[in-house]
């Protein structure tokens, strides 16, 4: 696969594809490790004399109003703020301003365009991936490089449609998290132990699939871990079980008993406003009980069956850690790994702001950038973004 390093960038218009879609919080970035990830490849667009022109999604843009709330005028300034450079914002995705911008633009210079997604107001034409608007997008540059790991499971006009149209290769984020996954999976050192979380089994079936063949353990906790409960006849809330998966749990349970591990116990209350839980054991728990993350006796048989893992892959937290109440069993956990100093990959869903949120910011083998790329890369499928990548 080409990468950045194959071509001669000086004086040329890079277009760079950023996944810059980050968490906002009262229209303010709550974590800006995604934006932090692509300063490496950035840097050496500067560095090397490219005019940069970057593009990127953030959120969903259906009406007009979504447009306001999921500008990226807020990462505009926070590259501002990191980078050494002049930065520029187009509020245009298209027209004669962005391409005065474009055409403005001087070697060492970074254009930030606005939400690519703000073409999907007018028939969804980014998510479609429509060819008028990536043939308008691919003229403004002369080489496309892809470092939205996140977005790779994407097939949309940023990511596909301008890379199938110009001389092309991943950034060194693409690079590093395809590399470090991919020998994380392939290292043939056992016992492999994957916990898995969040809320719902019917997200994770194919992941499961494929790593249940692999691993030597399955730790299953959070609000999926009741649809697996269920199966087995134990009372929980039926709010988080899905009813359509419940034979799935209950064959895969049957089929991989001593592989599959379970919480014995829950943190509850009636919601998460209530500031007081009870822990229960699992055949305590009554219908209407909302557990909220798993209770000390799973933390310690998680941590027995973690004891001597070579190998941890985490997909999902255990529990509501956003929530002081209910962050110790994900924290336990993290702990627990890194303390014994086992080789952890986080990835997907939630994981990554988990690890950021408790703490536990480069104590990991790996934490990626990626929710539902790094979903989809786990279940053993090729992506959408890397397909188009010149060979
Ligand atoms: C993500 O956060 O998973 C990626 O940026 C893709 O976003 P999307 O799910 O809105 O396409």
């Amino acid at each position: 696969m080409k990468t950045i390093k194959d071509y001669d960038v000086k004086g040329k218009k890079v277009i760079l594809r950023c996944d810059f879609n980050v968490p906002m919080i009262d229209g303010k970035i709550s974590d800006d490790t995604r934006i932090k990830a692509s300063l490496k490849t950035i840097n050496y667009l500067i560095d090397n004399d490219a005019k940069i022109i970057i593009l990127s999604h953030l959120g969903k843009v259906k009406t007009k109003q979504d447009k306001k709330s999921n500008s990226l005028y807020q990462v505009y300034l926070k590259l501002k703020e990191l980078l050494n450079t002049n930065v520029y914002f187009s509020k245009n995705t298209t027209g004669i301003k962005l391409e005065e911008y474009v055409s403005n633009l001087k070697e060492k210079e970074v254009l930030l365009v606005e939400n690519t997604r703000y073409e999907d107001i007018d028939d969804k034409k980014e998510s479609q991936c429509d060819m008028k608007l990536s043939k308008y997008w691919a003229r403004l540059g002369d080489i496309f490089i892809n470092d939205a790991y996140g977005t790779l499971h994407r097939k949309h006009a940023s990511n596909v449609g301008v890379c199938m149209l110009l001389p092309n290769g991943i950034g060194f984020l693409v690079e590093e998290e395809l590399n470090k996954i991919d020998s994380f999976l392939n290292e043939n050192t056992n016992p492999f132990v994957v916990i898995m979380g969040g809320k719902k089994v019917s997200d994770k079936i194919k992941v499961i699939d494929n790593l249940i063949l692999k691993c030597d353990k399955l730790l299953i906790g959070g609000a999926m871990s009741f649809t697996f409960l269920y199966s087995k006849g134990f009372k929980v809330n039926k709010e988080y079980v899905e009813l359509e998966q419940l034979d799935y749990c209950k064959n895969l349970l049957t089929k991989y008993k001593d592989k599959i591990i379970l919480p014995l116990d829950f943190k509850v209350s009636t919601s998460l406003e209530d500031t007081t839980y009870l822990t229960k054991d699992i055949e305590n728990i009554e219908i209407n009980d909302k557990a909220y993350d798993i209770g000390s006796k799973t933390i310690d048989l998680f941590k027995d069956n973690l004891n001597n893992a070579k190998r941890v892959l985490i997909n999902g937290p255990m529990g509501v850690f956003e929530n002081k109440l209910y962050e110790e069993g994900t924290k336990e956990i993290y702990q627990y790994l890194t303390d014994n100093n086992i080789k952890t990959l986080i990835g997907g869903g939630d994981s990554a702001s988990s690890v950021n949120k408790l703490g536990f910011e480069n104590k990991f083998y790996h934490v990626s950038t990626g929710g539902g790329a790094t979903l989809e890369y786990l279940e053993g499928k090729g992506l959408p973004g890397l397909r188009v990548i010149n060979r």
